[in-house]
């Protein structure tokens, strides 16, 4: 090539690497993977380090991120906060220890600390003392913006170190730097927040995260649940002796109180590094936070600091990057579900593609005004992402790839299912089919009635085939069902029914709780039942009550409490519990338990994944609190029990594989009553 056209390429991947930037950062609506965007800064990188003469000050490769806003102050920081150069492979990673061990022979005995690289913004934190006095952004590497009051919303950032009594005196000046990000529920639960109240859906966890953390207003960044690890000490007055190396540093910072990421391994040599991440990859998705690879350090601080930098870039350690989750594919249709509570949710059908290791065939499009506020149109491109056991989901189209036949999406105006026309709720973006007696909802409705009453043996498909046959149209019918009734089913022989008979029968002494928690009203999960179990004396009592008394039960928010009361008010739902009442199907509330009671779980860790039949991961996770365990994102040898649902993922291999004793629900609520 000559060097005129090495030069118009160049010119023109600035261009368009700005323009993902723009898109990226300004507008939260990406276009490309990271993993395109990466080969883009590659080839700009790879034509820069043949012509260093045109590298420019403006170029994207000159960038350490984005420039301080004028709306905060500005810190300038200790030290200049360094970036990392990228591996996409073991080649590379094997050649950037053969570069380094060129430069310093003791790089080829070497140790290393390999750390997850969280997905989230940079922070340098400063405490004078042992108080917390100030926090900034990276900024452009040199100065970042001041932003203190948010992350003293953090509550795990230390206000004061040593956090606890026994831990050492810090140095009189101590800057760390961290990472800030969003645990992948929290991010999860903010978008469905924001979906339920007709916010936007944000895309990015990172950029959410940074958006969250440059809030003007310290309280809309304290109602997010962000969190933050820290893996480096930036700079220090030198009184006080301080580790030597990274390992060494990480639990330094821990002992003063700090989080930081109990993934992180002491790796002997580059072999152990690769096994490592091979392991770290598979299990990738049980891991509670994004990470989009490992950083591989030079455990020797002095040995990493005499190698320098080359650029932003320290050479003693690296980015190994993870295969991207985020892929490009083409819309083949849309689909919509009906759920439970007659919402519609509309669904992406794909052309089948591999997203780190699954093949993804459907994605979620959230709802009706995600589609048209990105413009989604069938036939489109579309970004997809799937991050750890949450449902994939599209980011939006790839405008730059759309075909003329792409077609706009107009949303149902009647039920997919039963036909009837659908409504919306003032204030809400979800469209809802009304129609009580839908089949796709009846069927839904029972499934989660008998999952929650544990009726063995009453699948979906009986379900379903007793809705079909007319035999049960509410969750009440199913107390009339007779053994005749269920032997003129097909697949129904005398045992089967009889069984099934039982298992009905013994639900009807179900407790008030879980037969408030059966009856799906929305929002009322496995807690709220408990508070309102112990409120109500039964469901009549619980019928009469209005909105506000609900909103006074502490954790019942007044959305809720409105949910229940119209829940209450519908004729359907009184005639559903008529029956409900003539059939004895018809708990009193139990004595309250003393919360200082045993409590069964004490002392064990457990770990939630894949679909539960009835808990919400959530929910499973208040239930496993309220009986005194802890809840962990991730399966290591520390975990007593997995409890696994339907869908599990790497999360199952790793807990056989450490020989970790696996529950599913019915056996983790057997265990609370033992
Ligand atoms: S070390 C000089 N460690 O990744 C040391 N960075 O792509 C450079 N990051 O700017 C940073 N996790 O914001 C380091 N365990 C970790 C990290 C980490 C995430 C981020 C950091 C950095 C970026 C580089």
């Amino acid at each position: 090539m000559t060097d005129a056209a090495l030069k118009a390429q160049l010119e023109e991947l600035r261009k368009t690497i700005n323009e993902h930037n723009y898109r990226y950062h300004v507008l939260d609506q990406p276009s490309i993977s990271d993993a395109e965007y990466d080969k883009l800064l590659n080839q700009l990188r790879a034509i820069e380090t043949e012509h260093p003469e045109w590298i420019t000050p403006d170029s994207p490769t000159q960038r350490a991120g984005a420039e301080p806003s004028p709306k905060f102050a500005k810190v300038a920081h200790p030290a200049p906060i360094l970036s990392l150069g990228n591996a996409f492979d073991e080649a590379d990673l094997r050649a950037w220890l053969e570069r380094i061990s060129r430069l310093d022979e003791r790089v080829r005995k070497a140790s290393f600390v390999a750390e997850p690289k969280l997905d989230g913004l940079s922070v340098v934190l400063h405490y004078k003392d042992g108080l917390f006095v100030q926090g900034a952004t990276r900024g452009n590497g040199d100065v970042g913006e001041d932003v203190t009051a948010n992350l003293r919303t953090l509550r795990k950032l230390p206000l004061r170190i040593p956090a606890t009594g026994g831990g050492p005196q810090p140095p009189a000046d101590l800057f760390v730097r961290g990472e800030v990000f969003f645990f992948k529920k929290d991010f999860e639960a903010l978008n469905k927040r924001q979906s339920e109240s007709g916010e936007r859906i944000y895309q990015t966890a990172r950029n959410t995260a940074a958006g969250t953390l440059r809030q003007l207003d310290p309280s809309i960044t304290a109602s997010r649940a962000l969190t933050f690890y820290v893996y480096n000490i930036l700079a220090a007055d030198s009184a006080v002796n301080l580790p030597t190396t990274q390992w060494e540093t990480l639990q330094y910072l821990a002992a003063l109180g700090f989080p930081t990421a109990p993934e992180s391994v002491l790796c002997k040599d580059l072999e152990d590094v690769v096994a490592a991440y091979k392991q770290w990859e598979a299990g990738r998705d049980a891991l509670p936070y994004e990470v989009d690879g490992m950083v591989v350090k030079l455990n020797d601080l002095a040995l990493y600091s005499d190698l320098g930098v080359v650029g932003k870039d320290p050479r003693g350690a690296i980015a190994y990057k993870f295969p991207a989750l985020e892929v490009t594919t083409q819309l083949l249709d849309i689909g919509v579900n009906v759920g439970r509570t007659g919402v519609l949710t509309p669904y992406a059908m794909l052309e089948p593609v591999e997203i780190g290791g699954v093949i993804v065939k459907q994605a979620t499009l959230h709802n009706f005004d995600f589609i048209a506020e990105k413009d989604i149109r069938i036939g489109d491109r579309v970004l997809v992402k799937r991050a750890g056991d949450v449902i994939p989901y599209v980011i939006g189209p790839v405008l730059a790839e759309r075909k003329r036949g792409a077609r706009k999406y107009q949303p149902p105006k009647a039920c997919p299912v039963c036909g009837e026309p659908v409504e919306t709720v003032e204030d809400e973006v979800a469209w809802y089919c009304v129609n009580a007696a839908c089949p796709e909802q009846i069927v839904r409705n029972v499934e989660h009635f008998v999952a929650v009453l544990d009726v063995v043996g009453m699948g979906e498909k009986i379900v379903a085939q007793l809705n079909a046959a007319g035999m049960v149209k509410d969750v009440a019918d199913l107390f009339s069902l007779t053994r005749d009734d269920l032997l003129s089913l097909e697949g129904f022989a005398d045992k089967k029914a009889d069984n099934l008979i039982a298992s009905i029968e013994a639900a009807r002494g179900r407790s008030l709780h879980l037969v408030i928690l059966a009856l799906g009203i929305r929002g009322v999960g496995w807690v709220m039942a408990a508070a309102l179990a112990t409120k109500y004396r039964d469901l009549d009592e619980l019928s009469k009550a209005n909105t506000q008394d609900i909103d006074d039960i502490e954790g019942i928010g007044p959305s809720i409490a409105e949910a229940i009361t119209d829940w209450f008010a519908q004729p359907s739902n009184q005639a559903v519990l008529a029956k409900l009442k003539k059939a004895a199907v018809w708990p009193r509330s139990e004595p309250r338990k003393a919360p200082s009671g045993p409590q069964p779980f004490a002392g064990l860790t457990f770990v939630v994944t894949g679909t539960l039949p009835t808990f919400s991961r959530k929910e499973a996770g208040e239930f496993i609190e309220a009986h005194g365990g802890k809840v962990s994102g991730s399966v290591s040898k520390k975990t007593s029990y997995l409890v696994v649902g339907e869908d599990a993922g790497s999360k199952l291999d790793k807990a056989r594989e450490l020989g970790v004793q696996i529950l599913d629900e019915a056996a983790l609520k057997q265990l609370a009553q033992q």
